[in-house]
């Protein structure tokens, strides 16, 4: 990588970027161990240091307007640069998410899902789909957006300040609090949430009650019959999370229908890239799509960026991190 020398402001906008500030935080102060290899591909720390560095000085350097909110966000985050009106949100969402954890409560569930990752469901199980067990307090902890990755896309709504906004897998509507109180805040948008148990969903609907609710459309159903008819009902979208059906297949299929209503500059987030071999190929082929300007791989999760109108033909740009920002908690 050809790296041009940093000085001056640019050595400020350097240090700032959230990871390396992370880093040095932990490393000197011992606070925290450092956090092992984690993942499939088994990346051991120390690469994924490198990456992370690499990541930040590539970011830093980079003076593309369309990745700007991505960099904003990230800093926002990582520095706790949060106004008073967004930490009244934040800690009004940990409340809920706190109380939900708490929930000693078993219940069956309609379940479309991908299950597990050594599970290989067939594309007709998932379609037709299985009745789960689960207990809401223990489902809400492992299942839900982690607090860290709530407020990225927290602080990237707030930059992007979009209209049209889709999230696959409301689930107990963790995620969605993040995106309704940016939407709130913004003044403008609207959320469509889909979800194929009715229990989660219903749970959900409570949970976005006094929340923005004005500004969000649950849809019930599996993906395969709701996503088109969801898309229909809009011009373009400006922002999408899925965070569903983590199955290679469908995920695919499921950015063909997206990506072409995403409007030029638009995002899209996909959680749990490394989650299977399946979702590692599906990342892949997603970010090398054509018409994708930009890709993030910060490890646990995806974002892809439409190119813009004046563009042209740019091929992709891909930045990759080691992930580690997300792993400080
Ligand atoms: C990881 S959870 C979503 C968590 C949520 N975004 C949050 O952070 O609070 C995934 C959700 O997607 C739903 N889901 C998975 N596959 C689906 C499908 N094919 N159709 C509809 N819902 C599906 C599951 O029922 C589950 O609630």
């Amino acid at each position: 990588m050809n790296i041009p020398s940093a000085s001056g402001p640019e050595l400020v906008n350097l240090l700032a970027l959230p990871s390396v500030s992370k880093l040095y935080e932990a490393v000197t102060t011992k606070r925290r161990s450092l956090p092992m290899s984690k993942g499939p591909e088994g990346l051991g720390f120390t690469k994924r240091l490198l990456e992370e560095l690499v990541f930040a000085v590539e970011l830093s350097l980079s003076r593309e307007c369309s990745i700007f909110p991505v960099k904003r966000a990230l800093k926002k985050v990582a520095l706790k640069l949060f106004s008073e009106e967004e930490n009244d949100i934040l800690v009004l969402i940990q409340a809920i998410r706190k109380k939900l954890a708490r929930t000693d409560k078993r219940v069956t569930i309609m379940d479309y899902g991908a299950g597990k990752p050594d599970l290989y469901l067939s594309q007709d199980a998932m379609k037709l789909g299985r009745k789960v067990e689960i207990n809401i307090g223990r489902a809400s902890r492992t299942s839900s957006t982690s607090e860290k990755c709530g407020r990225f896309l927290f602080a990237l709504l707030r930059e992007v300040k979009s209209n049209e906004c889709l999230e696959l897998g409301a689930g107990f509507g963790i995620s969605g609090l993040y995106l309704l109180g940016a939407l709130e805040l913004n003044n403008r948008g609207r959320l469509h949430t889909l979800e194929g148990s009715e229990l989660l969903l219903n749970i959900a609907r409570r949970n976005f009650q006094g929340f923005g609710i004005n500004r969000v459309v649950t849809v019930l159903g599996n993906f395969c019959n709701t996503l088109t008819d969801t898309l229909s009902k809009v011009e373009s979208v400006d922002f999408t999370f899925v965070d569903g059906h983590h199955d290679e297949h469908a995920t695919k299929v499921y950015f063909s229908k997206i990506f072409p209503k995403t409007r030029a500059g638009g995002i899209i987030v996909f959680d749990d890239i490394n989650w299977s071999e399946g979702m590692v190929r599906a990342w892949k082929s997603i970010k090398n799509a054509p018409g994708v300007a930009f890709s993030f791989d910060f490890h646990q999760f995806g974002l892809v960026i439409k190119r813009g109108r004046n563009q042209g033909d740019i091929p992709g740009r891909h930045f990759k991190s080691g992930g580690l920002l997300f792993l400080f908690g």
